[in-house]
């Protein structure tokens, strides 16, 4: 049965007060990766004043609520995630960050609360429901391995047919969105390298094997794989993001460390990179008589959006926004955990602008100044409810 779009449209006006607050409590309240006690008590204590709603943890910090409609059909899950950042917030509203060095820099508390207004709605109309909906209020986006696939491996996807997330992104302007098929956002990949050379005194260079000046050659050298390797249609990022080394002006460190990321889409570039990097650090140490250590983790899958579920959610969008609102998206380097569902169950991510030049909504996601333009939440909560219709038919 399908229920008219003024009708969610007025349902979702009338949440909108309370969708906002509850984000604002949230912002209030960030809880790192992992550690999210009092959000996930909060998300639970909240749903269960909702009718209708059955629910269950799945990990210690996560939550799970199933909408079981009259009739059966299909089972669609719908994900936001719940974690902060450690970030010392710089924003001067009301309802800033109580929690010293934490912050919820990436918008995941508007997420929870999109993603409570949309359960409260749709236990609303319950009866027009065919099938089930399933809420995921998941943990730990932002910490590798992640909390999608701790919620995977405890079964929240056991018997759904499809998956959809959306993340409020300040890089697009509120009052868009922005899906695609296919890839959509990167692997997020990091490595630690340590160039083990001989100390001494930075006036004898000749008696040391400088760690730094080897450090500084691998560092541009490893930009030959992006620039000269690698196919330039096919996106790659490889990017040293930290050195560490020295204590003295006069002393020639016996050992230099760096970390970084990689990101990319293709599975195939994706494993031979580290082999490319690793040649690379052993050559040049090797040439400079020093040796090293070579760290590659392998961090979230990339998200890949499944095009029969990226259509239907595109049709859905593009009937209650139209094509003014809904955009394609460009994909973006940026890692997101929604992926270990996709691995599993066929789904889409899509982006919900939340950008504001003339209200000064400008910085970008995990700056100490981030924040979202609370008007997207209700274009986040109409897309959920439109989409649910949609795909459970
Ligand atoms: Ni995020």
């Amino acid at each position: 049965m399908s229920v008219p779009v003024e009708t969610i449209q007025r349902l979702v006006e009338g949440m909108n007060e309370q969708v906002v607050s509850w984000r604002r409590y949230l912002h209030e309240r960030p809880e790192l990766s992992f550690e999210e006690e009092k959000t996930a008590q909060f998300v639970f204590d909240t749903l269960k004043g909702f009718e209708g709603l059955e629910l269950s943890r799945p990990t210690r910090t996560s939550v799970m609520a199933r909408l079981m409609g009259p009739r059966p059909g299909k089972v669609l899950a719908v994900r936001a995630d719940m974690d902060a950042l450690p970030i010392q917030e710089e924003n001067s509203f009301e309802f800033v960050s109580q929690n010293p060095g934490v912050m919820h820099a990436c918008g995941h508390d508007g997420h929870t609360a999109m993603l409570l207004g949309t359960a409260k709605i749709l236990t609303q109309l319950r009866d027009h429901i065919r099938g089930e909906v399933r809420f995921l209020f998941q943990h730990a986006e932002e910490l590798s391995p992640g909390g999608a696939q701790e919620m995977v491996d405890a079964g929240v996807l056991d018997g759904v047919d499809a998956v959809i997330g959306q993340h409020l992104w300040a890089p697009i302007q509120v009052g868009t969105i922005a899906i695609k098929a296919g890839p959509f956002m990167a692997a997020p990949d990091t490595f630690d390298i340590t160039i083990l050379g001989r100390g001494g005194h930075a006036a004898h260079p000749n008696q040391t094997v400088d760690s730094i000046a080897i450090a500084a050659q691998v560092i541009t050298n490893l930009q030959h794989i992006v620039s000269r390797y690698n196919d330039p249609i096919e996106p790659l990022v490889v990017s040293v993001t930290r050195v560490a080394a020295g204590t003295a002006y006069n002393v020639i460190p016996g050992s230099a460390h760096m970390a970084g990321t990689v990101r990319t889409f293709d599975e195939k570039l994706r494993q031979t990179v580290p082999e490319l990097m690793e040649r690379i650090v052993r050559g040049i140490t090797e040439a400079h008589g020093a040796d090293y250590e070579f760290k590659y983790e392998f961090g979230y899958r990339p998200v890949i959006n499944d095009e029969t579920v990226t259509n239907l959610v595109r049709e859905s969008l593009l009937e209650v926004f139209g094509d003014d609102v809904v955009q394609t998206a460009v994909p973006v380097m940026g890692g997101e955990d929604f992926s270990a569902y996709q691995q599993h169950t066929p789904g889409t991510f899509f982006f919900v602008g939340a950008g504001n030049e003339e209200k000064g909504i400008v910085y970008p996601h995990h700056h100490p100044k981030f924040t979202v333009d609370e008007d997207a939440l209700q274009i986040g909560v109409t897309a959920f409810v439109h989409t649910v219709f949609k795909i459970l038919g």
